[in-house]
């Protein structure tokens, strides 16, 4: 290869390599875009990281789940995820299982260096074990070495997740560091990495927004009428008090204002209700079509994927090959350094 300069050699050596992944739990909703696809998008677009996305499914399998729907939900998160803007020419993006026989044989070969005792005492199964004690399963006790392989295969070093996700990177660090030890490979010790991540609250004044809530989120491609409804049973109160909520539903709803038209009209609002009161219906109506302003663009690429699925096809056919040169290199060489054939 012959580099035009010694900034552009530099510059290739020098990318931090970025992994993030996504359980295939149904489209996404506003909290999953303005707390994690975001955050994606400015890595990708950011020339200082060479960035992987990941559909991860067969996570899906470490829990009950309908083998019926799992293709299609996959499928789905795929489409979402190039509907907001991740692009197959700057990313490697994949859906986990047309990787299956590198990642899941590479987490075969990290179990061999961590203790059953240590999967065991994870917060997160210990959860698992309490939400489904009848399906106590050897795939949910790998559950943390899967998604080690995830990160590791790729060799990245940055991986964007959420505070809970924590816990399974220490067992990513420990696994690195023992196969580094033991077997001389030079895998980094990933980190959690926080972008830019809005707290995006539920619409009924209570916890963040999450799919399982019902009436709590706003879906990506809702259209302005639903947004409308959903935004109007958000509760509210008279419109007018000495000092400005700062929690429940109206403390949410200015948040909404902030995410969605900034923080002047946050602060508007903010001196009506210490004022002459916040006309909530009015309010609702302005936000309602801020929300819809930024889905729009999501919601009409969507469309242009859903009518051409032999383009998303190929998409993921070719995320998968472009990401399998990779991840065939690391798993050859543990194979090698296991004293594997
Ligand atoms: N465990 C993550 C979650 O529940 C999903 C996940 C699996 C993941 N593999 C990953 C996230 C690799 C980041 C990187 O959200």
């Amino acid at each position: 290869m012959v580099f035009e300069s010694y900034c552009e050699l530099q510059e290739i050596i020098m990318k931090k390599r970025v992994l993030s992944g996504m359980r295939p739990t149904g489209r996404l909703h506003l909290g999953n875009y303005l707390g994690a696809a975001k955050g994606m998008l400015e890595l990708q677009n950011n020339p200082e990281y060479e960035t992987y996305f990941t559909v991860v499914d067969i996570h899906a399998t470490t829990t009950p789940y309908d083998a019926k729907t799992l293709r299609q939900s996959a499928r789905d998160v795929y489409i979402d995820y190039l509907s907001v803007g991740l692009d197959p020419e700057k990313s490697g993006i994949t859906i986990q299982s047309d990787l299956a026989d590198l990642i899941t044989q590479l987490s075969f070969y990290f179990s061999s260096v961590e203790s059953v005792a240590r999967m065991q005492d994870l917060p997160t199964f210990k959860e698992k074990v309490r939400q489904h004690p009848h399906n106590v399963t050897m795939a949910l006790l790998n559950y943390p070495l899967l998604m080690a392989a995830d990160i590791l295969i790729y060799k990245a070093s940055l991986v964007p997740v959420g505070i809970d996700q924590e816990p399974h990177l220490e067992v990513a660090r420990e696994v690195a560091r023992r196969m580094n030890d033991r077997f001389g490979m030079d895998f980094p010790e990933p980190k959690r990495f926080s972008t830019k991540a809005e707290y995006v609250p539920s619409l009924l004044g209570e916890g963040k927004m999450s799919k399982t809530v019902e009436g709590s989120a706003i879906d990506l491609n809702d259209d302005l009428d639903t947004i409308l409804k959903k935004l109007s049973k958000a509760p509210t109160d008279s419109g007018q008090g000495e000092v400005v909520p700062t929690t429940g539903g109206v403390a949410n709803l200015f948040q909404f204002v902030e995410l969605f038209q900034g923080s002047p009209k946050r602060a508007e609002y903010e001196s009506q209700y210490t004022g002459n009161g916040v006309r909530y219906g009015d309010l609702k109506k302005e936000l309602a079509q801020a929300i819809f302003e930024e889905l729009r663009p999501i919601q009409e690429k969507r469309k242009e994927l859903e009518l051409d699925p032999e383009f998303v096809d190929r998409m993921i056919l070719e995320g998968a090959e472009k990401s399998r040169i990779i991840a065939e290199g690391t798993v050859r060489e543990v194979r090698e350094k296991m004293g594997l054939r």
